[in-house]
């Protein structure tokens, strides 16, 4: 793929391989990367849907040293990972050149597995690139996160837990990144929260839930922002 400008490429959902959607995108041309890749776990959930490349990791260095060319300068991506495999997701990090500068609980009432512990929380890394500012009002390392439903996506995170990270992280206008989209979730937020986005989903239809619910969201914000119709006195 050619490199193109990132105009082209925003508030879209991609279809197709990260790896390589990104590496048609000119470097250092996003601002915020918040992105939730396959925890490398085999997961199925009751209905029996799966994730795809959740069993090999032969594309997590690839992956995350296009993330990191991508980023622009100074900026932060935030990712979930797998705490089972913490090893192959920090490898992959640091080759790329990624620092970690701050990790995120994501508590969550509910319990998601049950073994020798109740599973109660995500968990992700904030990684940079550079030296990126201070946020003036850093926000808590736990985040509460309500029960998505899970209805687009086995893993479907919360829009709520999602947006206040793209406001700490990222002024209006900036264009965030989620190579693993899945349903769109980190998409939703941004645009929610009037920063613009680019989704790449490998899955067919995940991507097609993913646009679907992005076009929902942008009616919403259509409504929310058109002008109040001031009746006229006669
Ligand atoms: C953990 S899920 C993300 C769920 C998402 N956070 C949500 O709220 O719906 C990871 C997603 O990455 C996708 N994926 C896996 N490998 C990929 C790749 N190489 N390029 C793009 N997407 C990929 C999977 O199909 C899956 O939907």
């Amino acid at each position: 793929m050619q490199a193109q400008t990132t105009a082209q490429f925003s508030n879209s959902i991609m279809q197709g391989d990260c790896i390589q959607v990104m590496h048609g995108m000119p470097a250092n041309s996003v601002d915020f990367i918040l992105t939730d890749p396959p925890y490398l776990v085999n997961y199925r959930d009751r209905d029996g849907r799966t994730i795809q490349n959740d069993v090999n990791a032969d594309w997590l260095k690839p992956a995350m040293r296009e993330a990191y060319r991508v980023l622009k300068q100074d900026r932060v991506a935030i990712m979930f990972y797998g705490w089972t495999k913490i090893d192959a997701f920090f490898d992959a990090w640091k080759a790329a050149g990624f620092q970690p500068i701050g990790h995120l609980v994501f508590r969550k009432t509910y319990s998601s597995k049950s073994r020798f512990l109740r599973y109660h929380h995500e968990q992700a890394y904030l990684l940079a690139k550079g030296r990126p500012p201070l946020p003036k009002r850093p926000l808590a390392d736990v985040v509460d996160m309500p029960y998505s439903g899970n209805k687009l996506h086995p893993t479907q995170k919360p829009v709520a837990a999602l947006a206040p990270l793209v406001r700490s992280f990222t002024l209006p206008g900036d264009l965030v990144l989620d190579p693993f989209t899945g349903s769109g979730s980190t998409c939703a937020a941004s645009l929610l929260t009037g920063r613009r986005y680019l989704g790449i989903e490998l899955d067919a239809e995940f991507h097609e839930a993913a646009s679907r619910r992005l076009d929902r969201v942008k009616e919403r914000v259509a409504k929310r922002s058109s002008p109040v119709l001031i009746p006229t006195l006669r």
